[in-house]
This record gives structure tokens, C-alpha cells and sequence, in this order.
């Protein structure tokens, strides 16, 4: 990391999340009882913002909600784990939304709307060039629109700032743009939708990985869910196992490893050591339900990996 006291700059989503639990999801023309309704600050940019913080990383967020009470209600919760939210603007547009449906089994299915996160041009990212060049880290997701996050890709590599990229959810990318990524983190249908390579085992991660660095990536950390993470670039390599956990919730898991990853960057650590320290937080996060109420601070993951 080129100056570990600048802040990582998360640019991307806030949604509030409805959430409701079920035994499986409906067919088309089926209605059935879910239960435990409950509504919970998401979206994927403020997730791993606030897993940054959470986990004492020094974290500015940038993105949009609207003049609603979700709105407001999203910026106050980032604020409080002291994220800085000086960059969180409020729109003309609703705030984003997600509903997610959890199985029992602890696998969920989101339907966005993307309301004020939609609203981002290529024009609107000019002006946040200078917060990019002074960042150590830029964290991008794709809830935000893609022409904005191409035009975020080529400031960035033109300052020289390295880009950790989650491709979730997959929309295609221009093929120029991949040489500005320093770290690509795809679950496995993201993996498999971007390569054409069907990911559901360590021997297609490692494919799909190399198909991504010939793109022009750095690195790729492909999350696998129970079966941990395939490394694959020039700073990790191989498999990171999961930690063995009963999950009841997987919302936001992916979204707290890449805070893990983010922070542990920050302090200097190895991407090897940054990897274990996602993986440990994101093994609490899938323990509890909800999206950012379900992300530990960084005493608790430190207290759940001591020896003995
Ligand atoms: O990654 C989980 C998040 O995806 C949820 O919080 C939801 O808002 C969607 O953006």
C-alpha cells in the first residue's frame, strides 16, 4: 500500500434492505407465508464501508440516497461506526432498495432498486478525482451504473491508485478496463458468468482465475462460500479454507471479507494475512442476520480466533 494513512475511498451503493425469511421461495403464480420481516442498512458500497470501519479501517464512503428516511437513516448508521460520509450526497430519487428473501438454509436472493444510486453519470465522477488520487484504495462494486464505474476506472489508473473491484452484481465491463484492476473479487457465479467457465470447484477457480489475470487484473480472489477462496495473482495464490460455520444469514458476507481485505491492506498486512482477517469477520457476519447489523467490530473477530 503506497501511503497507509490515506483513507480507503468506498464509491457505491446504499439500500435499504426489506428482508423477509422463508422456507423456499415461491414459483411464478405461488404465494406462500414467509415470516420475521425485518428491515436492515445494506447496499454493497455501504456494507463494505462499514465493514471497514467495524473492522478499524479509516474509510471514506461516496454515494447517493434520497431525500427519504431511508436516506437519512443509511448516512447516520455509517456515521456512527465512523465512517466519513462528507462524500454521501442527497438526491432527487428515492433511495436505493433491496428485498431479500432468506431461505432457512441461510441462502438468500436480492431484487434491487437502484433509485439514487442510478443516477450516477460519467460527468458526476470528474469532481471526485482529487478524493481518488489521495486515497490508498478505491473500493468499487457494480450497483452504481457502469459508464460511471469506467470513467472511476481510468481516473484511478491514472493516478496511480490501486482498485479493488467486487463485479457484483455482473455487468459487463469493457475489455480495457481490466488493467486498472489491482484486486478482482467475484463470488462464484460472478466468476462463472464473466468467464464463461462454470465455477463450483477449486479446479474451475483456478481457470476461470487464470482467464481473469490474462485480462490484465493483478489479482483475483475468487469467494467460493463454504469451500473458502481461490487466490490467484501476484501477491496470493492457492486455497484459503473456510472457517466451519453454522450460517443463518449469508447477506453481506462477501461484503464484510472485502472489508477485511480493504483494512487489512490499510495496516500493511500481507494480502495473505488481509485474506484471513476477511475470512474470519465474514464467518461471524453469516452467524447473524441482517446486512451491516450483522458485521462484527474487530474485537470480536480477534476474540473468536484466539487459541484455546
Ligand atoms: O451484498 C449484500 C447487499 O446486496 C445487500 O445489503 C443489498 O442491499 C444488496 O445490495
Amino acid at each position: 500500500m503506497q501511503n497507509p494513512h490515506a483513507p480507503i475511498l468506498v464509491i457505491g451503493s446504499l439500500n435499504m434492505d426489506l428482508v423477509m425469511r422463508t422456507p423456499r421461495v415461491p414459483q411464478a403464480g405461488e404465494t406462500l407465508h414467509g415470516h420475521d420481516f425485518s428491515t436492515h442498512h445494506g447496499g454493497k458500497g455501504a456494507n463494505q464501508a462499514f465493514a471497514c470501519a467495524r473492522l478499524g479501517g479509516h474509510v471514506h464512503m461516496i454515494g447517493r440516497v434520497g431525500k427519504d428516511d431511508f436516506g437519512q437513516r443509511l448516512k447516520d448508521g455509517l456515521s456512527t461506526v465512523g465512517a466519513n460520509i462528507d462524500g454521501i450526497e442527497t438526491v432527487d430519487a428515492p433511495t436505493g432498495v433491496a428485498m431479500i428473501l432468506v431461505e432457512d438454509n441461510g441462502q438468500n436472493r436480492i431484487l434491487l432498486s437502484a433509485g439514487a444510486n442510478g443516477t450516477y453519470t460519467p460527468e458526476d465522477i470528474d469532481p471526485l478525482a482529487p478524493a481518488i488520487r489521495q486515497a490508498c484504495l478505491l473500493v468499487l462494486q457494480l450497483e452504481i451504473p457502469v459508464p460511471a464505474i469506467v470513467r472511476l476506472l481510468a481516473i484511478a489508473k491514472a493516478a496511480g491508485t490501486p482498485v479493488l473491484l467486487n463485479p457484483a452484481p455482473m455487468a459487463a465491463l469493457p475489455d480495457n478496463c481490466w488493467d486498472a484492476v489491482t484486486y478482482l473479487i467475484p463470488n462464484e457465479t460472478e466468476a462463472s458468468e464473466l468467464t464463461g467457465i462454470p465455477v463450483d470447484s477449486l479446479d474451475s477457480a483456478s481457470q476461470a482465475a487464470k482467464q481473469l489475470l490474462a485480462r490484465g487484473v493483478k489479482q483475483v480472489l475468487i469467494t467460493l462460500g463454504s469451500q473458502g477462496v481461490w487466490a490467484a495473482g501476484a501477491e496470493a495464490n492457492g486455497h484459503f479454507p473456510a472457517q466451519k460455520v453454522h450460517a443463518i444469514d449469508t447477506t453481506a458476507a462477501g461484503d464484510t471479507f472485502i472489508g477485511g481485505i480493504a483494512t487489512g491492506l490499510q495496516e500493511g498486512l500481507s494480502l495473505t494475512e488481509a485474506i484471513q482477517l476477511g475470512q474470519a469477520a465474514s464467518a461471524i457476519t453469516v452467524s447473524r442476520r441482517g446486512a451491516q447489523s450483522a458485521i462484527p467490530a474487530r474485537h470480536e473477530v480477534t476474540s473468536a480466533n484466539q487459541p484455546g
